[in-house]
């Protein structure tokens, strides 16, 4: 066997053939399937394009619609969850509680066959269906509240806007979050996809793929981030502030919130289209919302001093502005992100198991060998 150079973070490693997306990182591309976001954007819905990432081709009108159908008939929650969910810390960070519900679901749906497609179609239209239900239940309860019912006669994000939100969102508003959730539903193989694919690659059952993704999807680089740009922008407060921010960061080097990608050495294609969403959406319900104002000074005074290094906006620095403006509570951003992603995890779940091998990467060993023990008494 060859032995490679180490690659910390595996950078520019690959670690599996997939078919789900493509992002082209020089020339700002991404696309599902071989379709660019910018189309899927514009045309699809997020139900539809998830039906795309996990089964591979667009779906006919009969089969969009039972799909729809059979996501709408399982959104409730068993009263078993919501009774654990009680016990849940009320200051707990909802992805974790998000988590350790998703694991959850595979104490009541365990059986692996893993080779029957109803078994697949079951796993992956109960994850899409209820990992909604279980963010806007922890947000409720851990106020105190009974959970919110889903509303059979509201469309997916819809539903999810009214749940997280407890108001019936005006159609504009839900064809927002629609879009959110289309950008955010896969982007090849990220951290979070990654751990989702190699916890699949035991042919353990996709709950727990699901709940391995969320916990990785966590953390402040990656999924955490949309969380921290929100926080950043209340912290500098006006328009003024950005440029001495900005300044202090790149002095001091230190990583500036909803910029930089592994990938992306221009401006996220997500970032732009949430841009455009996010001005239509501040124009709308604007008032006197300065935020949108320090986000576009926030970019340009990135782009002036960290342009020339391919630090440009991604996903995360929009995406928060877009939901606060949604009356999403900042804790839930990352949730939300999650709920989204449930879709492109499935892609490769179903994908792993369809070529599976699983992974067992090497090491190159750094430590020493042969020492002899020393007792506990002698040390
Ligand atoms: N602000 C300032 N400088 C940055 C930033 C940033 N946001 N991102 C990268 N850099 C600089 C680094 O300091 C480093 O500079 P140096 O070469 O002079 O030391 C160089 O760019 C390379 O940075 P790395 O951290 O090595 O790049 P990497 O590819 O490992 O990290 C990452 C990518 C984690 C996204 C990084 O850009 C970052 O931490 N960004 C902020 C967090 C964020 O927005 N995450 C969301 C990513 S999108 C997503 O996960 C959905």
């Amino acid at each position: 066997m060859t032995v490679c150079e180490y690659r910390p973070g595996l950078e520019g490693i690959p670690a599996t053939q997939s078919s789900i997306s493509f992002v082209d990182g020089q020339r700002g591309v991404l696309e599902y399937r071989g379709m660019p976001i910018e189309e899927l954007a514009e045309q699809s819905t997020f139900i539809e394009t998830a039906y795309l990432l996990i089964w591979g081709e667009l779906p006919t009108k009969d089969e969009l619609d039972s799909f729809e159908h059979e996501i709408r008939h399982h959104r409730r929650l068993k009263y078993r969850i919501r009774d654990m969910m009680k016990c849940f810390p009320e200051g707990g960070h909802p992805m974790d509680a998000l988590q350790a519900c998703a694991a959850a679901l595979g104490l009541f749906y365990s059986r692996r066959a893993l080779d029957d497609p109803a078994y697949i179609r079951a796993a992956v239209v109960r994850l899409l269906a209820k990992i909604p239900t279980i963010v806007a239940a922890f947000q409720l309860m851990r106020k105190g509240n009974d959970p919110i019912q889903p509303r059979d006669d509201l469309d997916y994000s819809a539903n999810l806007l009214y749940m997280l939100t407890e108001t019936e969102p005006d159609p504009f508003a839900a064809h927002v979050f629609d879009v959110c959730l289309t950008l955010h539903a896969e982007h090849t193989i990220n951290a979070s996809t990654f751990s989702a694919m190699v916890t699949a690659s035991t042919l353990t059952d996709p709950y727990a793929v699901v709940a391995s993704a969320v916990g990785t999807l966590a953390g402040p680089l990656h999924g955490g981030a949309n969380e921290e740009v929100i926080l950043m922008l209340e912290d500098i407060g006006s328009v003024e502030n950005v440029r001495p921010y900005v300044e202090d960061c790149v002095e001091h080097k230190k990583k500036i919130m909803g910029f930089g990608h592994r990938v992306y050495k221009v401006k996220d294609p997500r970032a732009t289209i949430l841009q455009k969403l996010a001005e239509q959406l501040f124009e709308k319900y604007g008032e006197d919302d300065k935020y949108y104002d320090i986000a576009r000074e926030m970019e340009h005074v990135v782009n002036e001093k960290l342009g020339h290094k391919g630090i440009c906006a991604n996903v995360d620095f929009y995406s928060g502005l877009v939901y606060r403006k949604l009356g999403i509570p900042t804790d839930l951003f990352t949730p939300v992100f999650a709920i989204s992603r449930t879709a492109g995890w499935l892609a490769h779940w179903k994908e792993q198991l369809a070529e599976n091998r699983i992974f067992r990467p090497t090491q190159i060993y750094t430590g020493t060998h042969s020492i002899p023990y020393v007792s506990i008494h002698e040390r």
